[in-house]
């Protein structure tokens, strides 16, 4: 029983990063740029494209701009704990190693299998979105590249081509990701920039429309835990609307813990890993708010159009060509997020087959590529199939549940980390810890509770089944055994 509670030495952590594990040793070669070009690359996707029409539609109105601030200042708060963390314990599994080395071996397998449904599940659904607007940018046969085809073969194309990127080299990955990086961002800053052109004030007032009743009322298991826990009847706009939006919003930023992934092949973890994770969300914030504020200035909130709402606002105006940059930018922004999750996945699995919780054959470096290669391409291959063959979209909150939970963690590993080894050099520093961390954690909480009761459930289901192999396999084959 007392496996469970077994955590890893903070110093056999540390000197994994001088390479006597038996699965080899990850390469230094990532600076500064390439981190944020890797956090800009993940978290930049779907997120902005698609949910800031249905949220300013159904629940906040032009206030949505504020549930974009609000869910960012979440976001840079676990960022900063995940910055502390990163900068002073560089580690390729980050929250999972982090777990291990604080709290212990059973939660730290449970947040390493929990960052393997979110980066598994979250490059599937990307995928076949990628898919989607490839098929809409081409005009391309929907049996094999719309949502409803058998076989998505884009997604499945998409996904083969960026494993082999992701299995050569985390370089190439690097130079990959950072041209993908620049187009989406120059798009998106043009986008900001012309729709500013067509923004009418009046659009934007009120800015928070006063609360209603909400249209679309969810029921059973597709309420958020919260309303069932408290009992409180579902509204939309006024304050309330802002926040269930910014609850949803928060997708928009999730990805960004991947840098930490990579901190172990930052060639200065100390100097840069703040500035990755910090800087990622700070470009993002800026482009999320101008870009909603666009939206939101261009097209009566009423009139949003749920489905494609940028380049249907600039198709309200006459401006036909911009949503075909839309699209554009769409296509590079969600190639670099399957990228990336692919890159962050090799590194999750290869610290636990270093660790020796997941077999550690497969998490062998290549003696040439440096990178882990079974793990990236097992990975591959099992979004290809979830991806190619099965319709998830509706799966996408389980992406943000698995992420909320990883920053939970971490935001309370800092303080416990803290206590425990105050002397830890820690080039990065949460202020006002404990209260900033635990602010953290409890904002987490509050939207992983805001997310309906059937993404709870699966996600439990996913937690059992995590547990069902740790207790046969993971709990008798750690290194820490030994
Ligand atoms: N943050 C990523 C997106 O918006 C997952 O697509």
């Amino acid at each position: 029983m007392t496996e469970i509670l077994r955590k890893k030495p903070l110093e056999a952590v540390l000197s994994q990063d001088s390479g006597d594990a038996p699965t080899g040793r990850l390469r230094k070669r990532l600076g500064r740029l390439d981190l944020i070009g890797f956090g800009v690359g993940i978290v930049i996707g779907t997120g902005i494209f698609t949910l800031t029409g249905v949220e300013a539609k159904q629940h906040a109105g032009p206030g949505v701009v504020l549930s974009f601030v609000i869910a960012g200042v979440v976001a840079l708060l676990a960022a900063m704990c995940y910055a502390e963390l990163a900068s002073s314990v560089p580690t390729a599994g980050s929250a999972y190693t982090y777990a291990y080395a604080t709290i212990g071996e059973l939660v730290a397998w449970i947040i390493g299998w929990d960052l393997i449904l979110e980066f598994i599940l979250g490059a599937s659904v990307v995928s076949r979105g990628w898919s989607g607007y490839l098929q809409n940018l081409f005009g391309l046969p929907t049996e094999l590249f719309g949502e409803r085809s058998v076989v998505n073969l884009g997604s499945m194309a998409i996904t083969a081509a960026l494993g082999v990127v992701a299995a050569v080299g985390i370089k190439e990955s690097a130079r990959v990701t950072n041209t993908l990086v620049v187009v989406k961002v120059a798009i998106c800053l043009f986008v900001v920039v012309a729709g500013a052109f067509f923004v009418r004030g009046g659009n934007l007032t009120p800015f928070v429309p006063p609360s209603a009743p909400a249209s679309e009322v969810a029921t059973g298991a597709g309420q958020p835990l919260v309303q069932v826990l408290s009992g409180a009847a579902p509204s939309a706009f006024g304050f309330a609307g802002v926040l269930t939006a910014a609850a949803v919003v928060f997708f928009a930023y999730t990805g960004f813990e991947a840098v930490a992934n990579l901190s172990e092949e930052a060639k200065r973890p100390a100097k840069d890993m703040a500035w990755g994770l910090l800087g990622t969300l700070v470009a993002a914030t800026v482009l999320y708010v101008g870009v909603s504020l666009v939206l939101a200035g261009m097209v009566d909130y009423r009139h949003i159009d749920a489905g494609s709402p940028i380049s249907s606002a600039f198709d309200s105006v006459g401006a036909r060509w911009a949503g075909v940059l839309v699209s554009i930018a769409a296509v590079c922004g969600l190639t670099s997020v399957i990228l990336v999750e692919l890159v962050g996945i090799g590194r999750v699995g290869f610290a636990m087959g270093r660790d020796g919780l997941l077999p550690s054959p497969i998490a062998r470096l290549h003696p040439r590529f440096g990178t882990p290669v079974r793990v990236t391409i097992i990975a591959t291959v099992l979004i290809m199939v979830i991806g190619g063959l099965l319709p998830l979209t509706a799966l996408a909150d389980l992406v943000s549940v698995g992420a909320l939970f990883a920053f939970l963690l971490v935001s309370i590993a800092v303080p416990v980390l803290r206590r425990r080894r105050p002397e830890l050099p820690r080039a990065f520093r949460v202020p006002l810890s404990p209260v900033l961390p635990i602010v953290s954690a409890l904002a987490c909480l509050y939207l992983m509770l805001n997310l309906s009761v059937a993404t709870w459930l699966r996600f439990l289901v996913w937690l059992v089944v995590g547990l069902a192999i740790y207790v046969g396999y993971g709990r008798r084959h750690a290194r820490l055994r030994a």
